[in-house]
């Protein structure tokens, strides 16, 4: 993790925020790099997921009213449990200290009690003193904002982009000609107060969720699940969870326990990170929480999971269903009606499925699981898919010294920026250009060499083979595109 951290911040992909006054904890900023990757998972993930159905995106604030926390439950429940030293400033959030210090695992949701009776079964103490732990406290992780000069607060920094669609739905809705199913995602940063921030950008105190709430009418969710009934899923279910086997089982074999909607979107979930992020099968999996661990709003809750390098399976996100307990909350607190009428006239609150990505999770194990240390080339190749590589093509002419040669490589350049990401790179020799390029993650490198002068043709070189190949120019653009989009 320390090479890939270092790797990170060489290349300008990602850094700690405010370094040049020693770094703020969980704080994190994108070079130029990490800034391209992450636009580019953005961009995919809203092509993908905002074309499924009558999906719209909105941009909303990231401060909010108290009062939408009061009603979203966040003001009671988003709480974490925390161990504080009884000598010294040591504090941590107590599943993690006491997972990371002995074998107990998936002790999350466990109550503050539970948490003191295993510390002291295990004997735990403050490592930085050596002191006994207070009790265990549950704190709210929420940032409460002053507005202007109050002295109380009114507002928060909202702990997820979801509220944000829920406080916006009745206008929406009406806007969007009273239509269910209706999805309104937001792509936008969240922020929560994290007792122990940790791993790089996996847990941060701001960081960017894309998260895609749907509204429909639990009583006539239509999906295409014939399109699904056969595809097979990788879950892991509480049940199976002792052996600890994922087992593939296709949509329709678990229809006895989930809605035909959420299984749909379960596959397609699963579809996305195939097809579109190219993630190994094996690194893959959908686990499914137990009652005590899934988040206090959901009925159902699957947590999407990909295995990192020495970190093990990850939460990416998740696949949760709401029921009507957000629009409920909001119409009791705000005593605004969240009631619509279905095709009887009859009256109802919608309920609300939530397909939730944290995107820097996202990013970072595309990074994590794409950076290849090759001792035979001898630098690092970061083998990202060509959609989601920062950079997509480098453009070399062999010598920098031919005017000839460099003007000609500046019209390739020219021409393929329009469409491309691109680079124009013409120092030092090629190998180290090449080099230079893997380690961006470049898929497609184009050598404009002297024979290009007279056959009008140039070399692509892939990242992953090595192998090259010679194209005309006047085909480039073709080619390229069908090199990216195979
Ligand atoms: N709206 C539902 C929701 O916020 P969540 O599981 O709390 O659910 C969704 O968060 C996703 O956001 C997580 O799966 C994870 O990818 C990302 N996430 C949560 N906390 C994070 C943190 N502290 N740093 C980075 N990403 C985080």
């Amino acid at each position: 993790m320390e090479d890939l951290a270092t790797f990170l911040k060489k290349k300008g992909f990602v850094y700690p925020s405010s370094e040049i006054y020693g770094g703020l904890s969980g704080f994190y900023d994108y070079g130029h790099l990490g800034t391209l990757l992450k636009k580019n998972f953005e961009k995919l993930w809203r092509k993908y997921f905002l074309k499924l159905g009558n999906y719209y995106e909105l941009e909303a604030c990231q401060i909010m009213h108290e009062k939408v926390f009061k009603a979203s439950g966040h003001l009671e429940h988003f709480v974490d449990p925390v161990i504080s030293c009884s000598k010294c400033d040591f504090n941590d959030r107590a599943d993690h200290f006491i997972t990371e210090n002995t074998k107990e695992k998936n002790i999350e949701g466990l109550k503050p009690a539970e948490f003191d009776k295993l510390i002291k079964k295990h004997n735990l103490k403050c490592p930085k003193c050596k002191s006994y732990f207070k009790p265990t406290v549950m704190t709210n992780m929420m940032f409460p904002i002053q507005l202007g000069t109050s002295k109380t607060s009114q507002a928060y920094l909202r702990p997820e982009t979801a509220q944000s669609p829920y406080v916006n739905f009745k206008l929406q809705y009406d806007i969007l000609r009273k239509k269910l199913p209706l999805g309104l995602a937001v792509v936008g940063k969240a922020f929560r107060n994290e007792i122990s921030p940790r791993n790089l950008t996996l847990r941060q105190r701001t960081f960017t969720q894309a998260e895609l709430q749907i509204f429909f009418n639990p009583d006539n969710f239509a999906v295409d699940f014939d399109e699904v009934k056969d595809y097979k899923l990788l879950v892991l279910l509480v049940k199976d969870r002792k052996a600890g086997k994922v087992k593939k089982i296709a949509c329709k074999s678990l229809k006895k326990d989930f809605p035909e909607w959420y299984l749909y979107h379960l596959a397609k979930i699963q579809q996305f990170y195939f097809d579109v992020l190219q993630i190994p099968e094996k690194k893959f999996r959908l686990f499914q929480l137990s009652d005590e661990e899934k988040a206090f709003y959901n009925k159902y809750h699957f947590d999407i999971e990909i295995e990192l390098d020495q970190l093990g399976f990850t939460e990416m996100g998740g696949l949760h269903y709401r029921t009507d307990h957000d629009l409920k909350g909001h119409q009791k607190v705000s005593n605004q009606s969240m009631e619509i009428l279905d095709e009887n006239n009859k009256k109802f609150i919608p309920h609300v499925l939530e397909l939730s990505f944290g995107v820097d999770r996202n990013v970072y194990a595309l990074l994590d699981l794409n950076y290849v240390d090759d001792k035979k080339r001898g630098n690092v190749v970061l083998g990202l898919p060509a959609k989601l590589a920062p950079v997509t093509i480098g453009v070399f002419p062999l010598v920098k010294k031919d005017e000839k040669l460099v003007k000609l490589a500046c019209k390739v350049y020219s021409e393929l920026n329009c469409c491309y990401s691109c680079i124009y790179d013409e120092s030092g020799s090629v190998g180290r250009r090449y080099a230079r390029a893997d380690e961006m993650g470049v898929p497609y490198c184009i050598t404009i060499d002297f024979d290009s002068l007279k056959d009008k043709a140039v070399t692509i070189r892939d990242r992953e083979t090595t192998k090259q190949k010679r194209v005309k120019i006047k085909d480039l653009v073709d080619e390229i595109f069908k090199l990216v989009t195979k």
